[in-house]
């Protein structure tokens, strides 16, 4: 054997011997490196007669092309090792049970709410959402409630701290009314839209909670009368409860914001609750004084409001007896609905 033979045996062995990518550049430093000794033996050849570089260079490159093969295929060889290495540490056991995400459902008071837009929508009202936290003059001023109004002490409002620019304290809105006023004022007329959101009071019973839903309707316009009101609602809650089985009454109320006031009261002609008179909003013709705090002229504007209870809704489309089932987050309740 040559010293050629065993430079390149000595370099495969050397290759074959470095157990990582340091050990293996250091090997490779030894043969092929600035110094090494392929390289030095390239750098002898300029001192040899021409016919003899020729050959001895042949050599030499062919024993420098076995070390970089050599070194090529250990390179290789350690980069699948590492790979392998890796992959066996991340390896995922199928066998393991997996984390199970439970599906997750909508509450029936949001179903109500969603149902509530799409009717509404489909009778080209416009869908509103406005602050919980109001002032005193949006949610009740304006309204046309009088300033010793039952519904402005402290036993039925939540006040919060801080107060509004003329020094009145916030409250979190009692009703979506004040979400009339609102729109009004930022939408020209013919207005049409309903705003349906979150409420509270302080109020806490089976058939009250603290928080709870309304969804306000407002149509506002040159011509629009109580009799729209009663062909609108009529049209919802055949809609809303599916069946046209039902009848709906205007019982005589008051509201300070509606003048007249009526109590939306319906009756199914079939079913659990079949031939009782169930009230399920209140609602009215826009007072002239809101409207003028809508910022239009009362001789020119006209029109109707109502304001339901989603909740309200929700239990008679359901069957359920008591609110507080709505709010305890309990899955045997709530899984009926998904
Ligand atoms: N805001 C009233 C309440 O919370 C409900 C209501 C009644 C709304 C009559 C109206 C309406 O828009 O016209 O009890």
């Amino acid at each position: 054997m040559n010293s050629l033979e065993q430079l390149t045996t000595a370099a495969q062995a050397d290759f074959l011997a470095a157990a990582d990518a340091a050990a293996l550049e250091n090997a490779k430093a030894r043969y092929l490196g600035k110094t090494g000794q392929i390289t030095e033996l390239m750098k002898g050849l300029g001192k040899l007669e021409p016919e003899e570089k020729k050959a001895q260079g042949a050599l030499i490159n062919a024993a420098k092309q076995q070390i970089e093969a050599a070194l090529t295929a250990r390179r290789d060889a350690l980069a699948d090792a590492q790979l392998q290495l890796r992959l066996n540490a991340e390896a995922i056991d199928v066998t393991l049970p997996g984390r199970g995400r439970a599906p997750g459902g909508i509450h029936p008071v949001m179903r109500t709410w969603e149902r509530v837009e799409a009717i509404f929508r489909s009778i080209g009202f416009d869908v509103a959402a406005g602050p919980e936290i109001e002032t005193d003059w949006t949610n009740f001023t304006a309204l046309n409630s009088p300033e010793n109004h039952p519904a402005r002490s402290m036993q039925d409002t939540f006040y919060i701290d801080g107060n509004d620019s003329t020094g009145k304290p916030l409250l979190l809105r009692t009703h979506t009314s004040p979400m009339q006023v609102r729109y009004a004022r930022s939408h020209q007329p013919p207005i049409k839209v309903i705003a349906p959101g979150r409420t509270y009071r302080v109020d806490s019973d089976a058939t009250h909670s603290p928080m709870f839903h309304q969804v306000e309707g407002l149509w506002i316009a040159k011509d629009i009368s109580f009799a729209d009101l009663k062909g609108v609602y009529l049209n919802f809650v055949k809609a809303f409860f599916e069946t046209d089985d039902l009848q709906v009454r205007f019982r005589p109320s008051y509201f300070p914001f509606t003048e007249p006031s009526a109590e939306i009261d319906i009756a199914f002609g079939s079913g659990p609750l079949k031939g009782r008179w169930l009230e399920v909003s209140g609602s009215g013709q826009v007072h002239p004084t809101v409207v003028r705090n809508f910022g239009l002229d009362p001789e020119e504007y006209i029109g109707f409001a109502f304001g339901s209870g989603l909740e309200r809704l929700t239990m008679l489309r359901y069957g359920v007896n008591d609110l507080r089932l709505f709010y305890e987050g309990d899955l045997r309740f709530l899984k009926q609905f998904n």
